[in-house]
């Protein structure tokens, strides 16, 4: 059984459907990039995962539990992680605050301190800064944060929207690189909706293309990479 699986969706908002009869499976230990244009609709799909979206059609099951239309305070509270796009950390509060809320859902005290040791290990710059405002962080340290955040509720599944958009390339590169730690080490499945198409399928085990809210492929890296249609309709993002 797939961990996420959606079956001919159609969403949106108000009357608006956005995402047009798509249907996907992501397995246990995937790691899936997400690539299309700008507003194919990639950020609707993932809100509507979360229950952000209207759903015309179709339906959305996570860890065997259907999900379409589900409240998204009780989507929140199940093994999938989300880092948005924008305001994914929240700045009044310090880095520490924020990746105690992020654990709540663990009632466990000992675990839950287990799981912040894990995330500190992984970004020991959180540790370092855990007193600090995360107003105060730097672009790349804020990322992190809205990552470590998502992974202290210790999730199955881990969506993230463009995390990388505003860095720097070194920044972003070794952001990408800890992801993939996450991915492989700490093993949780990842879905990663990038700009950069050429990276983000360089780390995936699959790539999904989005155009116009509809999947225009699917398959793995290899196959995207060298399939000229797909890259004509990424020309300057495939090609960088
Ligand atoms: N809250 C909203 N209300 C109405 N329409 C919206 C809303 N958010 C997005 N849209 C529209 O939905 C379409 C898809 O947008 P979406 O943000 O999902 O694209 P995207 O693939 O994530 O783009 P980008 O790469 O720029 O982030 C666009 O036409 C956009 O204008
Ligand atoms: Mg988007």
């Amino acid at each position: 059984m797939a961990l996420l699986e959606i079956r001919d969706l159609f969403a949106g908002y108000g009357k608006m459907a956005i995402i047009q009869g798509l249907s996907l499976s992501v397995d246990s230990g995937d790691f899936v990039a997400l690539v299309g244009p700008n507003g194919s609709g990639k950020s609707t799909l993932i809100k509507t995962i979360l229950g952000l979206t209207t759903i015309f059609e179709g339906k959305v099951s996570f860890d065997g539990v259907d999900i379409t239309a589900g409240k998204p305070e009780k989507i929140a509270n199940m093994k999938l992680g989300y880092v948005p796009q924008i305001s994914n950390v929240f700045t009044d509060m310090t880095v520490k605050e924020n990746l105690e809320m992020g654990g709540t859902t663990i009632r466990d005290r000992e675990r839950r301190r287990a799981v912040f040791n894990r995330v500190t290990n992984l970004f020991p710059i959180l540790d370092s800064r855990e007193r600090q405002r995360a107003g105060l962080l730097s672009g790349g340290e804020r990322q992190m944060l809205a990552v470590g955040r998502a992974l202290m509720a210790e999730p199955k599944l881990l969506i993230l929207d463009e995390p990388t958009a505003a860095l720097a390339p070194i920044v972003a590169e070794q952001l990408f690189q800890k992801l993939a730690e996450i991915q492989s080490q700490m093993g949780v499945t990842m879905v990663l909706v990038e700009q950069n198409a050429r990276k983000a399928l360089s780390l995936a085990s699959k790539g999904v293309v989005l155009i116009q809210g509809k999947k225009a492929f699917e398959g793995t890296p290899d196959e995207i990479m060298k399939d000229t249609e797909i890259i004509r309709m990424f020309l300057g993002e495939l090609t960088i």
